[in-house]
């Protein structure tokens, strides 16, 4: 793991750094009698609630945010924080925590005494997040809207949404849940795969049967595990845009009744089955999104393309376009018919490149073998005059012994020499 050791020092650096600025900050602050966040705090209470965890006192304001009572609003953003600040004021509706150092969030990261009742909507984008622990939002019994987006997510609980309490999990409260570009780089996933870890989050414990709109952008998922659409029977807005998905043939649509937008662009299908297009096709208010994906117009795109002619589910489709086979590429789907449609008999591409393989081990043993030669040249040469000489000698004796069957003079002689 020396990814991780390496980032231990420089992530305690930083905090240092941190501390030291906090402290000069502070400083600076109480000096200037306290002109920025909190408006109308005396510097001698400000100072108390930074030092202790003391129930927070209205109209207060954590260090390094700004707060609007008016607006319910506390914002912390771009500051660096290590942590959530312990002491946001009750009133808090709207927190913005974006780009900071947060790195974990657990147990109870919100949970205060009172609770944070009012606590509606939390921004926690692009804050360093690589751990969610279980728990992490309980006792926040109002939060609608929670954006995680923009975090290396390489540990995300399955009690995450849920609760820490795996055998009773309340409904959780959340309506939109933003999971935008949260899959970390390679070298910090586990060998369970992202999908898995993700979907296990969505469906533990049925407790996100609220969820509205769910954004899953730009996390090279591969595939949509089985069962997860299942448990957010709610779901009308789903955002698959920017992942890898290859195939919607194993995902059922069936239930999502409520659906209404679902984005499925700058992904990797190829076509879309007879399966998947009937229950797209009976969910009432559906629109469909399915630019920018490489769509294979062979034989198997009939049924597809029959279907884009007749639907209104697809949005934008006459901008959907072939990217294989080679001819066909950026021709519009919708323009196609079945005689276009078909599927090279004699070499499908797999077989085509495993001839291309086949072709290469050949030339490489040929060259093996003349390499060989060239470097025995002198043994061969040797063994090509021995071989020489034998038929020569063999040639000789031959031609001779010809000559003199041929020679009608000599034929007694050479019977003689026979015996
Ligand atoms: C946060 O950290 C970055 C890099 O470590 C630094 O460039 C930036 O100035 C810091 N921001 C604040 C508000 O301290
Ligand atoms: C959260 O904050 C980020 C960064 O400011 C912003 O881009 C994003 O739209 C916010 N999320 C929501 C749900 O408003
Ligand atoms: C989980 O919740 C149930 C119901 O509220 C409660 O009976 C049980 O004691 C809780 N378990 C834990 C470990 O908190
Ligand atoms: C990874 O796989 C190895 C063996 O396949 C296993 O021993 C290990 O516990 C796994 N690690 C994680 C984090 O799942
Ligand atoms: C698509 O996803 C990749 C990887 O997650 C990301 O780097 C890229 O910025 C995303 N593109 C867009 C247009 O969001
Ligand atoms: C859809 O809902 C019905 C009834 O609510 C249930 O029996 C069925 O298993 C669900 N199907 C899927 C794929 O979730
Ligand atoms: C798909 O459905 C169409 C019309 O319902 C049918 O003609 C076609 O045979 C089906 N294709 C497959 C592969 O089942
Ligand atoms: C298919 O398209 C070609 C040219 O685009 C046209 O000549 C042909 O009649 C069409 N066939 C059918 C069955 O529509």
């Amino acid at each position: 793991m020396p990814g991780g050791c390496s980032r231990g020092p420089a992530a305690g650096d930083g905090r240092l750094r941190l501390a030291r600025l906090a402290l000069v900050l502070l400083g600076w602050v109480s000096s200037s009698s306290l002109t920025s966040s909190a408006p109308s705090t005396s510097s001698t209470s400000f100072l108390a609630s930074a030092v202790s965890a003391q129930p927070p006192l209205p109209g207060q304001c954590p260090q390094l945010c700004e707060c609007s009572e008016a607006a319910r609003t506390v914002k912390c953003v771009n500051r660096n924080l290590t942590e959530v600040p312990a002491d946001l004021p009750p009133y808090v509706r709207n927190l913005f925590l974006t780009g900071n150092q947060l790195a974990v969030l657990p147990a109870g990261a919100f949970a205060r005494r009172p609770p944070l009742a009012e606590l509606a909507a939390l921004n926690l984008s692009g804050s360093r997040l690589q751990e969610v622990r279980a728990g992490a939002f309980e006792q926040l019994p109002s939060l609608r809207q929670l954006d995680l987006s923009h975090n290396p997510l390489a540990h995300l609980s399955p009690f995450t949404f849920s609760g820490s309490n795996a055998s009773f999990s309340a409904p959780s409260p959340l309506v939109e849940l933003m999971l935008n570009h949260i899959v970390p780089p390679e070298d910090h996933r586990h060998n369970r795969s992202f999908e898995g870890m993700v979907a296990a989050s969505l469906r533990a414990g049925h407790a996100l049967r609220g969820l509205q709109r769910l954004e899953l952008a730009s996390n090279h998922f591969l595939f949509l595990p089985r069962d997860v659409l299942a448990h957010l029977p709610g779901l009308r807005h789903l955002d698959l845009r920017n992942n890898s998905l290859v195939s919607l043939t194993y995902v059922s649509f069936r239930n999502l009744t409520h659906l209404q937008s679902l984005h499925l662009e700058d992904n990797a299908l190829k076509v879309l089955h007879n399966g998947t297009m009937a229950e797209l096709q009976s969910l009432p208010h559906v629109r469909v999104f399915l630019d920018n994906n490489p769509w294979v117009c062979d034989c198997h795109m009939v049924d597809m393309v029959a279907w884009l002619k007749e639907t209104e589910v697809v949005q934008g489709k006459a901008r959907l376009a072939c990217a294989f086979p080679e001819k066909m590429r950026n021709r519009a789907l919708l323009e196609l018919n079945s005689s276009h449609l078909e599927c090279d008999p004699i070499l499908p591409p797999s077989l085509q490149t495993s001839y291309v393989f086949l072709g290469i081990v050949l030339a490489l043993i040929g060259a093996i073998f003349l390499l060989v030669l060239y470097l025995n040249r002198k043994g061969i040469k040797k063994w090509m005059h021995n071989i020489r000489d034998a038929c020569r000698d063999h040639m000789e004796g031959y031609h001779y012994r010809y000559e003199i069957n041929a020679d009608p003079r000599l034929t007694n002689l050479s019977s003689n020499s026979d015996v």
